[in-house]
């Protein structure tokens, strides 16, 4: 079973349910009367996305990108390749990029610069998760459900080798895993 790869579970799916009530929350007051074009950045914020999208209750435009950064698998290296581009044009739209988890920040970072050359009226970050910790940008998080310490975490669409996205929680990985 998956959960016998788990060393820890930090947060439950009932931990993840308040965050993301929160969340919602606090986006559909500073968002009233406007709508909101969420970005999901492909795969890992499938998940969250799906459930936080929920939670906000103004109109919520939806439209995805697949980065991929470039060097090892480990460590990003703050070269994107777009994989996969919006679908729509985002000049004058209030903009919010969905994340499952900021770590160093320069894979959104990059990603910022790239939609802010197109105008949107506005952008904004929702971040699931924050390693603050592992900075190595000023990235702004502006919505973060949870600063976590520097540990390997899987489920709730945190994957390893594409394992544990469908895991309901959130959790260290063994390292015996990984190493
Ligand atoms: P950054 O450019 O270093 O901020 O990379 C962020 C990306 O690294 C996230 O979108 C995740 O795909 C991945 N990542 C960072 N930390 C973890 C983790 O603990 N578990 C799974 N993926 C992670
Ligand atoms: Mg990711």
């Amino acid at each position: 079973m998956m959960m016998d790869d788990i060393e820890r579970v930090m947060f439950t799916k009932e931990n993840i349910a308040g965050m993301i009530a929160k969340l919602g929350k606090e986006i559909s007051r500073d968002y009233a009367g406007k709508e909101i074009f969420a970005v999901g950045i492909l795969k890992g914020a499938v998940v969250f996305f799906s459930d936080v999208v929920r939670a906000i209750d103004v109109p919520v435009q939806m439209d995805f990108m697949i980065a991929s950064s470039y060097g090892n698998s480990a460590e990003t290296s703050g070269t994107v390749k777009i994989l996969k581009d919006l679908d729509y044009d985002i000049a004058g739209k209030h903009v919010m990029i969905i994340e499952d988890i900021i770590d160093s920040g320069l894979t959104m970072e990059y990603l910022m610069e790239i939609l802010r050359a197109r105008k949107p009226a506005s952008i904004r970050l929702c971040a699931l998760l924050s390693k603050p910790s592992r900075r190595q940008t000023d990235v702004t998080i502006d919505y973060c459900g949870a600063e976590v310490p520097d540990e390997f975490l899987v489920g709730y669409g945190l994957d390893f080798a594409e394992k544990y996205r469908n895991l309901p929680c959130i959790g260290i990985l063994k390292k015996e895993i990984y190493a």
